[in-house]
């Protein structure tokens, strides 16, 4: 088991990074950009996640759930190409494309959220189970949302 601990190894500089960038603060439902810095928070694992593989009823390390973990790449340097997870912004989300069969689809907050927790993708496909199910509130979903598909950012790096 070499996989969390090398994550674990990876979160620290992650926050003093995301500090740094001004992306994390504690949320406040009243201040604009709330949601998108809890969603931060949440993607790169500052806030911590409930899931579990599918099928499977026990849940994961949370340092195993964090999504930039799969789905970032470090900043300045590209995705490794081959990888079953792909970068995830703006333009991944939002534009139609042929994800794993079925016809070009695009996502809405519902069905990332459908993504997310049952693993159905917008055209109606299973995810892999390389993909955690997460239990998620309805106010996490819409974080998460709102900071993936954020203006001006098409895809997400680590800091
Ligand atoms: C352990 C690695 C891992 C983690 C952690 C992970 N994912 Fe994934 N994710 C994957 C893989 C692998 C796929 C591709 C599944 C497939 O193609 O069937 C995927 C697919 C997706 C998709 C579908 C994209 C598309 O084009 O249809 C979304 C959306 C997604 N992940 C969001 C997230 C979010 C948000 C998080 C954190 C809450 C997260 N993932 C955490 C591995 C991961």
């Amino acid at each position: 088991m070499t996989r969390p601990s090398r994550l674990r190894e990876r979160r620290r500089p992650v926050l003093g990074g995301l500090l740094a960038l001004g992306l994390y603060a504690p949320v406040q439902a009243s201040e604009p950009g709330g949601l998108v810095n809890q969603g931060a928070a949440l993607f790169h694992g500052l806030s911590p996640l409930q899931g579990r593989i599918a099928g499977h009823s026990g849940w994961l390390p949370p340092a195993t759930l964090v999504c930039a973990n799969c789905h970032a790449a470090p900043a300045g340097r590209s995705f490794e190409p081959g990888r079953a997870a792909r970068p995830l912004g703006r333009t991944e989300l939002l534009q139609p494309r042929v994800r794993r069969t079925g016809p070009p689809s695009s996502y809405t907050e519902q069905s990332l959220c459908e993504a997310l927790r049952a693993g159905i993708d917008p055209a109606h496909v299973t995810l892999q189970r390389a993909m955690p199910r997460y239990q998620l509130s309805a106010v996490e979903c819409r974080a998460l949302w709102a900071f993936l598909t954020r203006p001006g950012v098409s895809v997400n790096t680590l800091p």
